[in-house]
């Protein structure tokens, strides 16, 4: 931790410095440039990345930029890693006339995707499915550790987008779509970066990027001002409030404005109203994009100025470094006060001195054996498992299960697109930024046939096996290359689920996607559905592990999943979206309006926790309550308790109900425990144009089938 003293004296150093700087120097520190910019161009994409000392020079001299992101060639290893940011630094430090050292950033998003031998994890909707804030805490500190290790001391994640459109290519990177579980997911995730001396998170996108009206990545979102203030604005601001230190900009436009434009959400939300101090980055090309792609700018350089202006602290411009001229030329023509370029480079600075880079222009850590790692990853990918369907209890395949067999003489047939593939467990960010390249993972990565056959009799061929484990997949993929044109899983997958649910034999169906990918009513007659998203290189141990017993399910959906193409609707929808065409609404809490495949909290177990009492206190606006959960089984187990809160009546219709709460418990056999919760003030209330109001009146509290009810009185 850095005391109150050095803080000062940080601050009085960067302000000195500012003061030292040439406009010039201070557009540099606004610049990002891609590590390509810089490395030798003979290098190929299986090369490790090479420095071409003169492209360095002219970017890190010449130009003076302040940051240099991403990886080029292939994957490196933390000591090639330092030795690369240690060339850059040696440069920035020792050739530059005031020697300020870069600020070196990677998107390390489910664990260090781009370090040889880094640990991955499961990627962020799959944690969301474990509904475990250790987890996702202990994940990022790890990454963290792996970052400075490497020498980076800059990741870009988390992501805190809400995701609420289920085609968008990068929902798999989201923390589904519920409000509530983003926001305390996303703190855990930089808590866990804070936890690591010398490294600056990056919550992305703000804001809004998540719901896209096509589907398409970077395309036009429709998000009046109260939706955005309930739904997208929460997990940002709870994770400014935990002390983030950068955010990064939604390539996109909301309502028609560029995000990258907008200085009503990049200053007046931001800066005033959430009092963000941080580092505000565009994302990739986006500054000069609001002149090529989005049109709002006549010129190259009155693009540059409507960022700036907006609030854009660095432009990851990446490739070229007119940036830089184009800043001094506004500075110099009168368009762009000096004073903003003075309040961006000093916020540059100032991350620069926070995370000790003036000290030390390269962070250290040592993390821990790389076994406890693996374990994480592992824990962290059975952790968000759902188990979906488990037809006349098929699983878990014991001796005592409809299966009647011993596993090892068990026929087991391992089919489908996803059933010999690492690279659809880790999905992106895996290795390359698409993460579909096999060849960049180990020959001896895990797979889910590979580690099915140390425990099974397995064979490909369904019709001799006595069961069947079909692994769905989704081909990983992530931003434009991910666009779809429909949510509705490829003929050739749906016929081999029907031809295989035809044979009579008990289908075990693992879904691996990025997204709900929509499936026939043939996954009805699945004896197993399991939901596996992109668990990460552990996921195939995690899934064979499920399947055996040796680890019980305890994940449930952090998201919807439709059973129609178009029935892409929130849980938290309004008592409109649930009225049948008979216009009848519905008098309990089914979705008998809406038929999901499976709603949010979807989940079961092998063995089932009960719920035995459940209790609500209100004091003002304040709401805790307690359930009293216990666990019947001869087993250990893990309950995910979600806790929805119901507004009765309210001025802007109501959500028929939102996630106030959740807790996550283990229990012994027989134990039974009270935990306590308190209620989410932004699942009772609301946002119009007078700002946040919870009204009084009627409401519930509601935990599987208990309900309680309470009112709030006028304060
Ligand atoms: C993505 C960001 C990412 C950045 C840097 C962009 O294309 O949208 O999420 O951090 O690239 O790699």
């Amino acid at each position: 931790m850095v005391g109150a003293e050095e803080t000062r004296a940080g601050q009085d150093r960067v302000r000195s410095l500012l003061a030292q700087m040439t406009l010039r120097e201070k557009a540099g520190q606004m610049t990002q440039v891609t590590i390509h910019t810089v490395c030798d161009p003979a290098m190929g994409p299986q090369d490790a990345a090479r420095l071409d000392p003169e492209r360095l020079r002219r970017a890190v001299v010449d130009f003076g930029v302040g940051s240099i992101l991403n990886v080029a060639g292939r994957p490196l290893n933390p000591a090639e890693w330092r030795a690369l940011v240690t060339e850059i630094q040696e440069m920035a430090t020792g050739e530059t006339r005031l020697g300020i050292p870069i600020v070196y950033g990677l998107d390390a998003v489910h664990g260090s995707g781009y370090t040889r031998g880094g640990t991955l994890f499961p990627h962020n909707l799959n944690l969301a499915a474990s509904w475990r804030e250790d987890l996702v805490r202990e994940a990022a500190r790890i990454t963290a550790e792996e970052l400075a290790e490497c020498g980076v001391p800059w990741n870009f994640a988390p992501v805190l987008d809400v995701g609420r459109q289920p085609l968008w290519s990068r929902f798999f990177e989201t923390f589904g779509e519920d409000v509530h579980l983003a926001k305390r997911l996303g703190v855990a995730a930089v808590e866990g970066h804070l936890a690591v001396d010398g490294i600056a998170a990056c919550g992305k996108h703000f804001l809004g990027y998540s719901a896209p009206a096509t589907g398409r990545d970077r395309t036009t979102a429709w998000i009046p001002e109260n939706r955005l203030r309930d739904v997208f604005l929460p997990p940002f601001r709870a994770a400014i409030e935990a002390g983030v230190q950068t955010l990064m900009v939604n390539s996109g436009d909301i309502n028609g404005v560029p995000v990258h434009a907008s200085r009503e959400l990049l200053t007046d939300l931001l800066r005033g109203e959430l009092g963000f101090e941080g580092v505000v980055v565009s994302d990739w090309e986006d500054v000069i994009k609001l002149h090529t792609i989005h049109r709002v700018a006549e010129t190259p350089r009155e693009a540059v100025r409507l960022a700036v202006m907006a609030g854009v602290d660095m432009s990851m411009t990446p490739y070229d470094l007119d940036f830089v001229d184009q800043i001094c030329e506004l500075v110099e023509s009168g368009d762009l006060p000096e004073s903003r370029i003075d309040e961006a480079a000093l916020r540059v600075l100032a991350l620069k001195e926070s995370l000790g880079l003036f000290e030390r222009p390269l962070p250290s850590a040592s993390p821990g054996p790389k076994r406890e790692r693996i374990a994480l990853s592992l824990e962290a990918a059975a952790a968000g498992l759902v188990l979906l369907e488990n037809r006349e209890n098929t699983l878990p395949l014991t001796e005592d299960s409809a299966a009647g067999r011993d596993p090892s003489s068990l026929r087991l047939a391992v089919v489908g697109p996803g059933c010999d593939s690492p690279t659809v467990l880790s999905g992106s960010w895996s290795q390359t930024w698409q993460g579909d390249d096999a060849t960049a993972f180990p020959d001896d990565a895990a797979t889910i046939a590979r580690v099915a056959s140390e425990y099974f009799d397995t064979t490909p061929q369904a019709e001799e096996a006595d069961a069947i484990l079909l692994c769905l997949a989704e081909r990983p993929s992530v931003e434009k290359p991910g666009d779809i044109d429909s949510l509705t899983l490829d003929g050739e997958q749906q016929s081999l689920g029907r031809a295989l649910t035809g044979l009579g034999k008990p289908v075990i169906a693992v879904l691996l996607f990025d997204r709900p990918r929509i499936l026939g009513d043939w996954i009805d007659a699945c004896a197993a559905v399991i939901w596996a998203g992109r668990p990460g290189p552990e996921g195939a141990r995690a899934i064979v592990e499920t399947l055996l017993g040796h680890r019980g399910p305890s994940g449930r959906l952090p998201f919807t999943y439709p059973r129609h193409p178009g029935e892409l609707v929130s849980y938290s929808h309004r008592w409109t979206d649930r009225l049948g065409r008979n216009y009848g609404l519905e008098k309990d809490y089914r979705f008998d309006g809406l038929n999901p495949r499976w709603p949010f909290c979807a989940g079961r177990s092998y063995a089932e926790g009960m719920v035995v009492a459940l209790e609500v206190e209100v004091a003002g606006q304040r709401v805790t309550g307690s359930v009293t959960v216990r666990n019947p089984g001869a087993n250990a187990i893990r309950m995910v308790v979600p806790i929805f809160v119901r507004d009765h009546y309210a001025s802007v219709a109501p959500p028929v109900e939102r996630l106030g709460a959740f807790v996550s418990t283990e229990l012994e056999p027989g134990e039974e425990r009270r935990v306590d919760f308190e209620v989410d003030p932004e699942s009772m209330g609301f946002h119009d144009d007078d700002g946040f109001r919870i009204e009084p009146g009627a409401f519930s509290a509601r935990v599987f089938d208990k309900v309680q009810e309470f009112t709030l009185l006028p304060l």
